[in-house]
């Protein structure tokens, strides 16, 4: 085997698998103000940008050749109907149409997350239900209740602009309400990239401090899958596509390369991984203390889910990776 190895040029003549600028996406939190740039204390190298801020950013990962933006939004004010999520005005309606007038602009992808908890007093990703029980409050997420919500939310931010929708809330039908309602509307041209298996994961952990997004009560158990189940995330991705999902987004990564490269061998639908915000907090606390080498570390973590079967990735390490690859 090691005559193959022997140089650089005949480890690159074998090397089977890639990474290129363009299959990297690049979070933005996109928060009110002007001039804002705050950063996100469990993730070196992350902010809360303002929308002329974020422009910004936006033409250095143009200027990079990154492939896309996946914008979220933390509203001035949270209510129990996520109002800050549909409205004409919200920050990311606000932050589309910014990016969509910038002609330097053309080659990213605009790519909205659809979801509530950013946008709920309480945080969490559907509109909750409280009821009195003799043992206290109880709460539920009401799923088909959330739909309608979702699905005007999704038909906002494709009108403001976005060039792919992104339903991140997990809850089942959101794909086929989607839909239903961007072709109602005449956005028959706006795809859906499902979060189809989507993980209840402890590596949430710093987006929700950049997305001030935790749930005041509760857990994500009900709606995000557990840990434990590959088959029931191939059935999620069964009825995504079902539903008339466009593209597939598996999340987290790492932790979950046999759940990508499962859904990579079943389906056909164009795949992508989230590499989480824990994945990122994790190796850049290594970093700051020395123990890993950071660019070997970074590139070694992409090139595992591109060989797990991810076509593209979203990941905070999209413009330090796209540097290395220019
Ligand atoms: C919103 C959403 C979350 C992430 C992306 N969309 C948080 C969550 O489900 O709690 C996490 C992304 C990351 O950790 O980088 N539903």
């Amino acid at each position: 085997m090691r005559r193959l190895r022997r140089t650089a040029a005949l480890r690159s003549l074998v090397r089977e698998t890639h990474l290129h600028p363009g299959a990297l996406i690049y979070p933005l939190f996109l928060c009110p103000g002007e001039g804002v740039r705050k950063e996100v204390s469990s993730m070196p190298g992350v902010f809360n940008l303002s929308i002329d801020e974020a422009v910004k950013e936006a033409e250095a990962c143009a200027a990079l050749g990154i492939g896309g933006l996946l914008l979220f939004g933390l509203p001035a004010e949270k209510d129990e109907q996520a109002s800050g999520a549909w409205d004409t005005n919200g920050i990311v309606q606000q932050g589309l149409r910014a990016i969509k007038a910038n002609r330097r602009l053309d080659s990213l992808l605009a790519i909205a997350d659809v979801c509530l908890c950013e946008y709920t007093s309480h945080g969490h990703c559907g509109i909750v239900s409280r009821s009195q029980m003799p043992d206290g409050e109880h709460f539920v997420v009401e799923n088909d209740a959330s739909l309608a919500l979702l699905a005007k939310t999704a038909v906002s931010l494709a009108q403001a602009g976005a060039d792919i929708v992104a339903p991140s809330d997990m809850m089942d039908g959101r794909v086929g309400a989607i839909r239903e309602a961007l072709d109602a509307a005449e956005l028959t041209e706006t795809p859906i990239m499902s979060y189809a298996a989507k993980f209840a994961s402890a590596f949430y952990g710093p987006f929700r401090e950049a997305a001030d997004s935790a749930p005041q009560f509760g857990d994500r158990r009900s709606y995000q899958m557990d840990g434990a189940n590959l088959r029931e995330a191939m059935r999620e991705i069964d009825l995504d596509v079902a539903e008339g999902a466009d593209l597939l987004l598996m999340k987290p990564a790492g932790p979950y390369l046999d759940v990508i490269c499962e859904a990579r061998r079943r389906f056909e639908l164009p795949l992508g991984a989230y590499q989480v915000s824990g994945e990122y907090s994790m190796l850049h606390a290594a970093f700051a203390r020395g123990w890993l080498e950071p660019e070997r570390a970074m590139m070694e973590s992409l090139l595992s889910i591109r060989r797990a079967g991810a076509d593209f990735i979203v990941t905070y390490f999209a413009k330090d990776a796209a540097k290395l690859l220019g």
